[in-house]
Order: structure tokens, then C-alpha cells, then sequence
């Protein structure tokens, strides 16, 4: 979950790096450092918190250079501090790691009795001292790493330089990401493409147990034993523009406004205009690079009898909503986890199952490890990433994409409703090949799914009345959000938000369960969300919002067109555009996460990167 930055070649080094760090932020932001190759050595500069004291230091020391490594931190092993943070430097080898080191301590109990001196208290560390001690034997940087590649166990992405070889970088990995970037007599590293896309487009993800021994010359592979392996680039489409703000405040703010044209992107990607069907020719796609030469086909999905679908974080929500989907429309029994759960309960997988994984990230370490584990158990597997080429892409049978673009707000708003807008389709697409829906009924549902974006265009307008509000909603003690049916998932997904930004006591609640716990905690001071849509649940749950009423809880509705019921009982009755079931649980996510930022942002709160959090989560 740490970000990792290289470079060679004749470009500013610094710039490159410091670029690239600022890229991947939301990657860690505890502590960050760099290291660049001048007057025949790497000089290390590190600062604790955030970037800008980074940039300070290197303001004031200006180091100037053709090579460098740098590196963005989210502690594991060692508190978050100057000395912990990374390149750590050990006799001239110079390193950045992401990840966890699971023997580090019984190697570094092994170094110090060979005299090593450690100035850090991370697990990264003990690698730079092996490597240097390689180093002596072997005076080469790349074959003494193959050499430290045996004793390592654990999950990392390490980028190496060494002041004796200094036009050489050298990169391996075990689990997170690392990504070569191709120039023209240059090169680049990132744990994420955004890392470099505005130097380059041309692409290589290194697969775990690979090196890459990187010169101005280019890039040359080796498998872990040391022999030379092809590798060829991918194109990424992305533009680098996509990642900035565009006058927005936050890049939060800015991708839920952008959330209406990703949804269009889905739609456009996903949708036979002609007929008014839904087309997935990504799920037929053949993964970019995979061992596995099965892949998902249409057939499967007509044989399945069970979908498991799991997630983490807010796409465990969307993977909520999947649920509620794919039953009511396709029939087929769905079962959902999040995946630090259900990898570790030692899950019954019947045959004929599909696991479904979602990750916006395509990198999250539980959620590959589900991925990995139903492939060993012989199931068929589905991923919806929004990030081609990710380890769960490329690993995965079959592949769906989010088409949200880059998404840097560690809390993740454009994705989760491209999720839900993807969800939503594949949910079409079932019933049809399991013939549970008609065509009229693929026809309606796509009609009312096709005007989504200019409906989440007017609810976006509710964003004047979150900032005026959000002064008073900050106020309040805690926050209880409720919805049924498929928005139940929307429900949790608001309260984690507003936990996740603002720092506040919120949860989610099914709007029927209020009375088997929850309305204990109801006064005066708590927030009572209720998303009351006028579909299958409305009388349901508005009965559950008198409860809380009677109780003394402050009603904020979200419901459909004129709705006097809702306006009389609530404090703010916000409306919705009239819409299906099935799209009304897309419209109503954006007043939960207008409500979010607001509220954070008026707390003066940094909205795009919330304490304590990351926003791709690669160690367990
Ligand atoms: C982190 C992020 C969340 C995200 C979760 C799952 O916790 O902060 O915003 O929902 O990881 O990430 P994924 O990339 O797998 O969707």
C-alpha cells in the first residue's frame, strides 16, 4: 500500500519523482522520501507526513541526477517517522519497498549477529542489508537480488539502485504491483501507471517472482532462477489529464461530479443501442497475460447454479447490491462476502459456482487472495476491476471494467456507482441467458438505465444545498442511515463515507432492523438518513421512519418527486428524479456522498486523503 516511484534519464529526476509520488498519495501519505545519484553517490531525502516537507527539504538541498527511486509510505512495521520512512540506504544499495517481509525478524536477528546496524525499525530494511551483504560476494546489483529473492518470504514490490552501478534500477515483486514504464532512452517505475502515464503510455507489469534490470538501454526480464524471460509492453489509454483536479477543490469533489459521464461510459461500453440490449463482449475477452487458458464464456454463465461475490470496502457494498440484482432478475442464489472473511472460513464452493471478485483497484490483497483460492478449488471466476492489467484482471476467467477512469479520492465515489451501473447490466444479462426476464424487460430496463446520466446531472445540484447544511449537519452526535432493499447496501455505503471523511459515528442500517437494536440509540442529537424511493418498500419503510420520528430522531428523506409523506416527516426532504427500482439506487448514492464531503470539508478535514487510510490496499 506504499507508493513506489523510479526513473532513469535525461528529464529532471526530481520532477519525474516528485510527479509520480504526488500520484500516489493516496497509496500512503505518512512519510515519503527519495534517493538521487549525484557527486558518485545516491543522496537520501526523507521527510515524516505529507509530501510538501518532502518538497521543502528537496527545495533546499536541490539534488540533480540521471537516476532515482522514491517512495510514498503507509506504516506497517515501524511508527511513521523520518527514520522508518523509505529509500532506506545500507552500503550504497538504495531501496523502496511496498508490502510486508514476513521473516523479517529472524533475518534481522541473523544480520545483527553478523555485525549489520539498522537506523530503522522496518521489516524493509533487513532487505537493503541483505542485498549489501550479497553485494560483497557478488558485485553485481541484479544477481546478488536473485540471491536475496531465496531468503525473502512475504508480500512486496522492492526497486533497488546501488551507487557502484549507477545507471541501473532493478525491480521485483511478490504480490502488490510494480509497473515499467518504456521511454525513449529512459525508463520508469510505479506501483501505478498514474505514477507515469504523462511520461509515457508504453507499459510492462511485472508478474510476481520477476526482475527487471532497467539501464537507459531499456529493460531486460529474468525469471527467479535468474534466466532471461520476454516480456512485451501493453498501451494504456488513459490520459494523464484524467487524474487532475480540473478546478475542483478535491479530487473527491471533482469525481463525483464526473460520476454521470462514467456511468455514460458504462452504459456506452455495455449497451446494443440498436436493440436495446445488453452486450458483454469483455466477459469472451481472453485476459492480457495469464497462465490459465480457461476462460469465462457465455455457456458457463447459463450453467451456473450459485455466484459468490466478494469485496472489500465500499465494493463490498456494490457487491451487496449485486445481490439484490442478480436474484430478483437472473434467479440464481448469490452469496456475499467481504474477502478477509471468506478466505479464511474455508468456504464450501459447490460445483458449477461462479466467484464474482470486485476491486476497484484490481490490487487488494484479500480480494486477490479469494481470487486465487477459487481457482484453486475449481471454480470459475469473474473480476470487475477498473483497472486493466491489474493482478485481479489479468488472473481472473472472466473480466468486467468499471470504465470510471482514474479514480484518486481514497474514498471511492465514481467507481462504486460505475460498479453498481456494471451490476446492474450483468444483472440483465443473466435473466435474458437464463431467460428469468423477456426481452421487453431487457428493453425497459435498459431504456430506464440509459437516462441515468442526466438524471444524476439534476441530483447533483443537491451539492448547494450539503455545503449550506453541512454547518449544521456537523453538529450532530451521530448519524444513522436506513434503507431496504437495494438500498440497504446504499444505506452502508453512505455511513462509511461519512465515517471514513468526516471521523463521525455513522452506520448503516436495513430500515426493518431498526427495532431490534438501533432505535435504542435514537434522540435529539443523532441524524436519522432514510433512502425511501417509491418502490416495492416505500409504505415499509416509511413506517420504520415514524418509529424513529416518535423517538425523537432529526429525519433527513431521500425519496421520489413530490412526496408530501416524506416532506412532512423530515426535517430535509431532498427528491429524487422518477425513476425504476432498479435506477433509483444509483441516483440515490450521490446525496449520501455530497453529504460526506461537505460535512468533512467544512470540519477542515483533508477530504482526499483521510487519515489512517489507503487507497489501495495491498498487505492483508
Ligand atoms: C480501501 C479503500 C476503499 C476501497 C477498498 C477496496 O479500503 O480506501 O475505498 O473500497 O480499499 O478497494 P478495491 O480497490 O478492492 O475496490
Amino acid at each position: 500500500m506504499c507508493g513506489i516511484v523510479g526513473y532513469l534519464g535525461d528529464k529532471n529526476t526530481v520532477d519525474v519523482l516528485v510527479s509520480g509520488l504526488k500520484r500516489l498519495e493516496y497509496r500512503g501519505y505518512d512519510s515519503s522520501g527519495i534517493a538521487v545519484f549525484e557527486n558518485k553517490e545516491f543522496t537520501v531525502l526523507k521527510a515524516q507526513g505529507k509530501l510538501v516537507h518532502l518538497e521543502d527539504k528537496i527545495k533546499k538541498h536541490k539534488p540533480i541526477g540521471k537516476i532515482g527511486i522514491a517512495h510514498t509510505r503507509w506504516a506497517t512495521h515501524g511508527v511513521p517517522s523520518e527514520k522508518n520512512a523509505h529509500p532506506h540506504k545500507v552500503d550504497g544499495v538504495c531501496l523502496v519497498h511496498n508490502g510486508i517481509i514476513e521473516n523479517y525478524s529472524e533475518l534481522k536477528q541473523e544480520l545483527l549477529r553478523d555485525g549489520a546496524k539498522f537506523l530503522s525499525d522496518t521489516d524493509s530494511e533487513v532487505v537493503a542489508h541483505l542485498i549489501a551483504r550479497e553485494l560483497k560476494k557478488t558485485p553485481h546489483l541484479r544477481q546478488a537480488i536473485h540471491k536475496v529473492l531465496t531468503r525473502i518470504e512475504g508480500a512486496y514490490a522492492i526497486l533497488a539502485v546501488w551507487d557502484q552501478q549507477p545507471g541501473t534500477m532493478v525491480a521485483f515483486k511478490n504480490g502488490p504491483p510494480l509497473i515499467i514504464g518504456v521511454g525513449q532512452k529512459e525508463m520508469f517505475v510505479g506501483s501505478d501507471v498514474q505514477a507515469m502515464l504523462q511520461y509515457t503510455k508504453s507499459m510492462v507489469y511485472l508478474e510476481d517472482q520477476e526482475v527487471a534490470e532497467m539501464s537507459s538501454e531499456g529493460a531486460q526480464f529474468y525469471n527467479l532462477q535468474g534466466d532471461p524471460i520476454q516480456k512485451s509492453a501493453t498501451h494504456i489509454e488513459w490520459s494523464s489529464s484524467q487524474a487532475d483536479k480540473m478546478g475542483f477543490k478535491h479530487y473527491m469533489l471533482k469525481e463525483i461530479f464526473e460520476q454521470p459521464k462514467a456511468v455514460a461510459s458504462v452504459l456506452e461500453q455495455y449497451i446494443d443501442h440498436q436493440n436495446l440490449s445488453v452486450k458483454f463482449s469483455d466477459i469472451d475477452v481472453a485476459p492480457m497475460k495469464s497462465n490459465d487458458t480457461k476462460t469465462l464464456s457465455v455457456d458457463d454463465l447459463k450453467k451456473m447454479e450459485r455466484i459468490f461475490i466478494i469485496a472489500c470496502g465500499t465494493s463490498y457494498y456494490a457487491s451487496m447490491y449485486a445481490e439484490y440484482l442478480i436474484e430478483r432478475l437472473a434467479g440464481v442464489p448469490v452469496e456475499v462476502d467481504v474477502a478477509s472473511e471468506f478466505r479464511y472460513r474455508e468456504p464450501v464452493i459447490p460445483k458449477n459456482s461462479l466467484v464474482m471478485v470486485i476491486s476497484q483497484s484490481g490490487e487488494t490483497a484479500d480480494t486477490l487472495a479469494v481470487l486465487r483460492m477459487a481457482k484453486e478449488k475449481g471454480a470459475m471466476t469473474l473480476s470487475l476491476t477498473n483497472t486493466k492489467g491489474s493482478t485481479i484482471d489479468r488472473e481472473s476467467h472472466g473480466h468486467l471494467y468499471m470504465h470510471a477512469g482514474v479514480e484518486v479520492g481514497v474514498a471511492s465515489t465514481k467507481a462504486f456507482i460505475s460498479t453498481l451501473t456494471v451490476v446492474n447490466l450483468f444483472a440483465i444479462l443473466l435473466g435474458r441467458l437464463r431467460e428469468t426476464i423477456s426481452t421487453t424487460d431487457e428493453k425497459n430496463y435498459v431504456q430506464n438505465l440509459l437516462a441515468l446520466p442526466s438524471q444524476m446531472e439534476a441530483v447533483l445540484s443537491y451539492d448547494k444545498f450539503f455545503a449550506k447544511a453541512s454547518g449544521v449537519f456537523k453538529a450532530y452526535r451521530g448519524f444513522l442511515y436506513l434503507g431496504r432493499g437495494i438500498n440497504y447496501p446504499i444505506a452502508m455505503e453512505g455511513a462509511l463515507k461519512l465515517k471514513e471523511l468526516a471521523y463521525m459515528h455513522a452506520e448503516g442500517y436495513a430500515a426493518g432492523e431498526m427495532k431490534h437494536g438501533p432505535l435504542a440509540l435514537i434522540d435529539s442529537s443523532i441524524l436519522v438518513l432514510v433512502i425511501c424511493p417509491k418502490d416495492s418498500h416505500y409504505e415499509k419503510t416509511l413506517s420504520n421512519l415514524q418509529e424513529a420520528k416518535a423517538r425523537g430522531g432529526v429525519i433527513v428523506s431521500i425519496g421520489t418527486g413530490e412526496d408530501k409523506n416524506l416532506k412532512e416527516m423530515s426535517k430535509e426532504y431532498l427528491s429524487l428524479p422518477k425513476s425504476d427500482w432498479m435506477a433509483s439506487g444509483i441516483l440515490s448514492v450521490i446525496p449520501v456522498q455530497l453529504l460526506a464531503y461537505h460535512v468533512a470539508n467544512v470540519m477542515g478535514y483533508d477530504v482526499d486523503q483521510p487519515r489512517n487510510l489507503a487507497k489501495s490496499v495491498t498487505v492483508e
